[in-house]
């Protein structure tokens, strides 16, 4: 089969050729046909988060395909099922953490010290064919399509997950900052629930886009939000703490600022209080990623159910370094899925 490697930290990807991996005990194997690029496998790739501690480096934590033949003791899956394989696989069972018994999320995957995770410790999705525990995968909605289940997996989850955390109630706005794949699916799934929405983009030519995806109100700073009267919610999806922490100046009284980007050099800092009374604005600022196995349910039933669509460019999988490159370059709209079946 073919799998697209990662030779070294900053080199570019590459398909080679490797046997189909069978499955263990309690695992499937899966014949990958999409798998989106997230900007994660950048920052991985650039050594800048993790770079994946398997050999060879085969990364993805978006792959969906169809389940062609399961391991021993296996009674959840069967030969023919569609699935998608979540980022974090399962926690070590054992570390304080763990013992928490807290159901497997992105959280798990940041705190215990052994998680199991697609791509980064375990071979991922970008080959041809892929093993995984039966537990790690979710049975997608009939009828939607791969290419559009593929960014649900991480970016779609992910954003309504940070939608989520961010509380929001019946009449409340919500701003999404950064128009990318969490970003776009942000947007989406906050229209979709009924709340005016706001995009907050640095690109000028991206706001004919937001408004095809329903975003009532288009920004480019906190600050022209709070021109436009703030809102209840903020979704930070961009990769940058210092374009969160501007954002806040558009929030409203009591709102909730939701950090899901990941930004991997600059401090997220709060202005001076005689800048920003940040103290006196019963606001939060919270944390969200990977929220749990009901949430993926929900967001892939988004979109299998047409209220989200994600828009996705297609690579195929000999042209998988492209698809690396356009990403890094942040020139895809708005998700890159490579296809391998
Ligand atoms: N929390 C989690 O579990 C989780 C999961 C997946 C990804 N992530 C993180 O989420 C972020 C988005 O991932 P993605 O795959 O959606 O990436 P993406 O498609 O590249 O989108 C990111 C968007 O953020 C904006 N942006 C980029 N650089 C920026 C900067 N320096 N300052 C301000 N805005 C900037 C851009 O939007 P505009 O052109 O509209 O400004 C860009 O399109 C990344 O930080 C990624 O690491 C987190
Ligand atoms: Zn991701
Ligand atoms: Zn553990």
């Amino acid at each position: 089969m073919k799998a697209a490697v990662i030779p070294a930290v900053n080199e570019p990807w590459e398909l080679r050729d490797f046997p189909i991996p069978r499955p263990g005990p309690g695992q499937v194997l899966i014949r990958v046909h999409a798998s989106g690029i997230c900007y994660n496998d950048v920052l991985a790739s650039r050594g800048s988060l993790p770079f994946p501690s398997m050999r060879p480096a085969v990364t993805g934590h978006e792959p969906v395909g169809e389940v062609v033949e399961v391991g021993a003791g296996v009674l959840s899956r069967k030969v023919g099922d569609r699935v998608g394989v979540t980022w974090v696989r399962e926690g070590c069972g054992r570390c304080d953490y763990c013992r928490l018994g807290l159901p497997v999320t992105g959280q798990t995957a940041m705190n215990c010290p052994a998680a199991s995770t697609t791509g980064f410790t375990a071979p991922g999705g970008h080959a041809e064919f892929m093993t995984a525990g039966a537990d790690a995968t979710v049975l997608l909605p009939d009828g939607l399509a791969y290419e559009l289940a593929a960014p649900v997996m991480c970016a779609g989850y992910t954003a309504w997950s940070a939608l989520r955390a961010g509380r929001p109630e019946p009449g409340d706005r919500v701003a999404v900052l950064g128009l990318g794949a969490l970003g776009h699916l942000a947007v989406q799934y906050a229209h979709a629930c009924g709340f005016e929405t706001v995009v907050m983009t640095r690109s000028a030519d991206k706001h004919d886009a937001a408004k095809t995806l329903n975003a009532d109100f288009v920004v480019s700073s906190g600050e022209q939000l709070r021109g436009i009267g703030g809102a209840d919610v903020v979704l930070a999806t961009a990769p940058s703490h210092p374009a969160a922490a501007e954002a806040l100046g558009g929030l409203r009284v009591n709102g909730r600022l939701v950090l899901a980007g990941i930004d991997v050099e600059a401090p997220f800092s709060i202005p001076s209080a005689m800048q920003y009374p940040f103290f006196a604005q019963g606001q939060s600022i919270v944390g969200a990623t990977h929220g749990g196995p009901a949430l993926l349910r929900e967001a892939l039933d988004l979109v299998a159910n047409g209220k989200v669509t994600p828009m996705v460019e297609t690579f195929p999988a000999a042209r998988v370094a492209e698809g690396v490159d356009k990403v890094a370059r942040g020139a895809v709209r708005f998700r890159a899925v490579v296809t391998y079946a």
